[in-house]
């Protein structure tokens, strides 16, 4: 039954840090894989989290099943860090939402419900966009198409191109957003922009679908939310996948919410039993610990200021990368201009090299990144920006 079957080429990523683990280059730096990493090159377990960890432990007392939505006080506290306290949304009682294994489990839940609510429908996404979003979204049935989005030549947004490609999206399709630090540009739309977006889809009637797995990464809890919650008040039915993977550091707990908005109280109920129904047939129901650790934080003042100032953390030292990597960049006798890095949100930037002088970093400096040049902005730190910065100068003169 299984001896036809061919191999797959290893994921990209992956093979690269495969690649990476061998080298025995004490300067190797890895600028591929999409996890915080702090000035000592860790993954850290937030504070907040260990606390939690550490209250759950002592409070527990069933591991009895959850129930395919999760708890309701997980999804209540999720909705409002991510819709904002007051939403119309959720004072109209028209928001549903369930526990998922981290925010590609959402993605995946959210596409086949949109897949049941209208077979094969199209989604549109960003060129580029997030390479794992076309599998999530495809296998479930939805029929992918893009929208340009960014340029590389200008390592700018292609805005006017972006809506004018839109403009031919109307009813029963959905378009999907990043809500914020754009997965792999790192180039996020304006509120200006928003607005603009919310306007169309409005008028045109197509649903968004808003993908948010940096929030809090980019500007602040709240300002990281704002396309997305504008978009919320504008349109009456929106999808959103969030991951609580980046902000609470919470990766291999797998942990995020699928969440939707309907038209009305009524829909909703039914739209939630399909989306419960889809979980069902899937994994059945979410794991806990992880749900807990965020339902526990995000509902205690002391734990909640207490991960709020860690997340501040990693984000200032994130920004503050962008702007001594520019600057390193333009010390080292970079050729080009790389101050869009500096504008742009979150973990990653296109750093605009060609392919061929990827394989040299690579091959010549222990430098890795993927083949598009996409790097992983919290692999920098002190130690090693001014070797970085000196290999790429090198490799742009050679
Ligand atoms: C754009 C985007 N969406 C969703 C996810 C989902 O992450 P996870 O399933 O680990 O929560 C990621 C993770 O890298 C991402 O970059």
């Amino acid at each position: 039954m299984f001896d036809h079957l061919s191999s797959l080429p290893a994921d990209p990523i992956l093979g690269l840090l495969a690649t990476y683990r061998a080298d025995e280059n004490p300067r190797k730096i890895d600028l591929g894989v999409g996890v915080y990493k702090d000035e000592a090159g860790h993954t850290p377990v937030l504070q907040a989290v260990k606390e939690a960890e550490t209250r759950l432990l002592s409070s527990e007392e069933t591991k009895a099943y959850v129930g395919p939505a999760g708890t309701a006080g997980f999804n209540a506290a999720m909705q409002e860090l991510v819709l904002g306290a007051g939403h119309p949304a959720l004072v109209g009682n028209r928001v549903r939402s369930a526990q998922t294994p981290g925010g590609c489990g959402a993605l995946r839940v959210l596409a086949e419900f949109a897949n049941r609510a209208k077979e094969h429908a199209t989604i549109w996404v960003s060129d580029p966009t997030w390479a794992n979003h076309v599998p999530l979204l495809g296998n479930a049935g939805l029929q992918i198409k893009s929208y340009p989005y960014y340029d590389r030549a200008t390592s700018s947004l292609k805005f006017d191109a972006m809506v004018e490609t839109l403009k031919q999206v109307g009813e029963g399709e959905l378009v999907l957003f990043h809500a914020c630090c754009h997965n792999p540009c790192g180039a996020d739309l304006s509120r200006e922009q928003w607005q603009v977006l919310a306007e169309m889809a409005q008028r045109q009637g197509f649903t968004p679908f808003i993908d948010m797995a940096y929030q809090g990464f980019g500007d602040s809890l709240d300002a990281d939310a704002f396309g997305l919650r504008l978009m919320a008040e504008s349109v009456p039915e929106m999808l959103v996948a969030a991951s609580c993977s980046k902000n609470f550091g919470l990766y291999r707990e797998r942990v995020g919410m699928a969440m939707a908005i309907y038209r009305d109280a009524d829909s909703a109920d039914r739209g939630q039993s399909q989306l419960l129904n889809v979980v069902r047939g899937n994994y059945s129901m979410p794991p806990n610990h992880g749900g807990a650790i965020v339902e526990a934080i995000l509902t205690d003042a002391g734990l909640r200021a207490n991960w709020e100032a860690e997340l501040t953390e990693m984000r200032e030292r994130i920004n503050s990368l962008r702007s001594g990597l520019v600057e390193s960049l333009e010390k080292a006798g970079a050729v080009g201009d790389f101050h869009f890095i500096q504008q742009q949100k979150g973990m990653f930037s296109f750093l605009g090299i060609t392919p061929e002088q990827v394989q040299k970093l690579q091959q010549d400096y222990s430098i890795y990144m993927v083949d598009s040049s996409r790097i992983s902005i919290a692999g920098l730190s002190q130690n090693n920006m001014e070797y970085f910065c000196a290999s790429v100068a090198e490799v742009l003169e050679s």
